[in-house]
């Protein structure tokens, strides 16, 4: 063997080499970009818009994030509407690449390299029981034939939220906005919102505070209201919506207020809950406490997506709320100057309940037509006593029992709420339990009227005001716990801020 002779490299020698080719090569190449005044996320742009990125106009616009994953859907959508579109999506890699405008990116002088890398994906809400995976942060590389545009998707934050960002060059600025008015088109036309049951609480939340509920199954005969009062409702929410076109034609006004007014514990958010499960298909926003701030957001998707229900849950709360806005007005002035400002011709619904009517008294008469039919939910009469105990006693054996078993229960209960009575079955229920540890459970008409006369007596107040009864004019006004309680089942009660969001992707079109 001669000296000249070197020992064959080994796997490992090969592999290293190779990586520091690479190396160089990147290193090269990130030199070679720098020197032409760019970088790798704008090179790749530049190959595709077919121009240097650096001197065109960016078009951008801030959508509120509830409505990130509308404008996933848009993008497949607009890709599926073209036979000769397509979209490809990178990833921006980089230290503060998230705090820096697509125009930023694009340009040169960062202190750190803008590369690129994979792109950013979060899994969002899109209906009560599924996700979708949506782009936070990348750029859409998009091609309608010879057309093409960049943009980038990003989030930003606003002070106590967020808001997401699209922002979009191509050759022509007049493209760009083109371009967006087309998703913001097929966001509205598309949007994951459209009829879902919405809840809208403070706002600090994830997605803006939007949560999607559960559309309640409620049958009719789960509601226990005097028919007359029922059919009322019925006629002002449900029937005109089927009658929609005619009504129109004949020039008469889509847009209604109804009101519903009680005692706490009579029905109303149940009565809510009934109607929203007659509703299917429309588009439902569940508003209550300091949620009702979303009243101009409610209002303004409302429109995009009708035909829409807008609940505000326990109205007399805000009545005395000045903190919002800068002119002083109550919230609850903010809600009915947004019913007013909605225009006659949107099929929405407004359901406002309160117990309080007499704090809403005036507010209402000084603004006429925004409420256009006000429903009593009173306390059960005897039939609705009745059916009350035999509905909430169906596996107790109560419905079976003839009215005069009944009777004296109804007796002990009369002026009461539903709910009251509700409570005096699942006590009549624990107290067979308790004395017959095995058989069926099996309540009387006796021991009904027992459960009625020992919750009479409970000494805690509390209990009876929670339940919604006894109601005397001169008594206290009932506590203001109750209704916070009740709206708890909405979720997401609590103070919040004043929210300063973008305005519904497309509701400024
Ligand atoms: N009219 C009614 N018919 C049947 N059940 C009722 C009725 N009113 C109240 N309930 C029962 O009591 C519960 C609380 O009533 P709710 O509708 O919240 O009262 P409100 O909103 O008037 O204060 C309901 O979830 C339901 O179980
Ligand atoms: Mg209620």
């Amino acid at each position: 063997m001669s000296s000249s002779e070197v020992a064959a490299p080994t796997g490992d020698d090969l592999r290293r080499l190779a990586t520091s080719l690479i190396q160089l090569i990147e290193s090269a190449r990130q030199l070679a970009l720098a020197e032409r005044g760019t970088n790798e996320l704008a090179a790749r742009v530049e190959e595709h818009v077919g121009v240097a990125p650096q001197d065109l106009p960016v078009v951008s616009q801030s959508i509120p994030m509830y409505q990130l994953v509308d404008v996933q859907v848009a993008i497949e959508r607009w890709v599926e509407d073209g036979a000769r579109r397509s979209t490809d999506v990178v990833g921006v890699r980089g230290g503060q690449r998230r705090s820096h405008t697509f125009g930023e990116l694009l340009g040169t002088g960062h202190t750190f390299r803008v590369g690129i890398g994979p792109p950013d994906y979060v899994d969002v809400p899109d209906s009560p029981d599924t996700t979708r995976t949506c782009i936070q942060f990348g750029v859409l590389l998009m091609a309608d034939g010879d057309e093409r545009w960049a943009m980038l998707i990003r989030i930003e934050d606003r002070g106590p939220f967020q808001q997401a960002v699209l922002e979009v060059v191509s050759k022509e600025k007049a493209g760009s906005q083109n371009l967006l008015a087309e998703l913001r088109r097929l966001a509205v036309l598309h949007s994951v919102l459209r009829g879902q049951v919405l809840a809208l609480s403070r706002g600090e939340g994830e997605y803006g505070g939007f949560q999607f509920l559960r559309r309640p199954t409620l049958r009719r005969e789960e509601l226990v209201l005097p028919e007359a009062t029922l059919s009322q409702i019925e006629d002002h929410v449900v029937s005109v919506a089927h009658h929609r076109e005619r009504l129109l034609a004949a020039r008469q006004h889509l847009k209604r207020g109804v009101l519903l007014y009680g005692p706490p514990g009579t029905g109303k958010t149940h009565t809510v809950r009934y109607l929203l499960s007659q509703l299917t298909g429309v588009t439902a926003f569940v508003l209550s406490g300091q949620g009702l701030r979303h009243i101009g957001h409610a209002c303004s998707l409302a429109r995009l997506l009708e035909p829409s229900l807008v609940v505000l849950e326990d109205v007399d709360l805000i009545a005395a709320d000045r903190s919002f806005g800068p002119m002083g007005n109550t919230l609850l002035f903010e809600v009915l100057n947004q019913i007013d400002g909605l225009g006659e011709d949107v099929d929405v619904t407004f359901l406002l309940t309160t117990n309080r009517v007499d704090i809403l008294e005036r507010a209402l008469s000084e603004r006429p037509g925004r409420v256009d039919v006000a429903v009593e939910i009173a306390v059960p009469d005897t039939e609705g006593r009745l059916r009350l105990f035999r509905l909430y006693g169906r596996g107790l054996g109560v419905a079976g029992l003839s009215d005069d078993d009944l009777a004296p229960a109804s007796r002990a209960t009369e002026g009461r709420t539903a709910t009251y009575i509700r409570e005096v079955v699942r006590r009549a229920a624990l107290a067979a339990a308790l004395e017959d540890g095995t058989a069926a459970l099996r309540v009387t008409g006796q021991t009904l009227e027992r459960a009625a006369t020992t919750l009479l007596a409970d000494r805690s107040a509390l209990t009876r005001s929670l339940l919604g009864g006894p109601v005397e004019p001169d008594a206290e006004p009932p506590i203001q716990g109750a209704p916070a309680i009740v709206s708890r089942m909405w979720s997401g009660f609590g103070p919040g801020k004043v929210r300063q969001e973008p305005p519904p992707f497309g509701a400024e079109g």
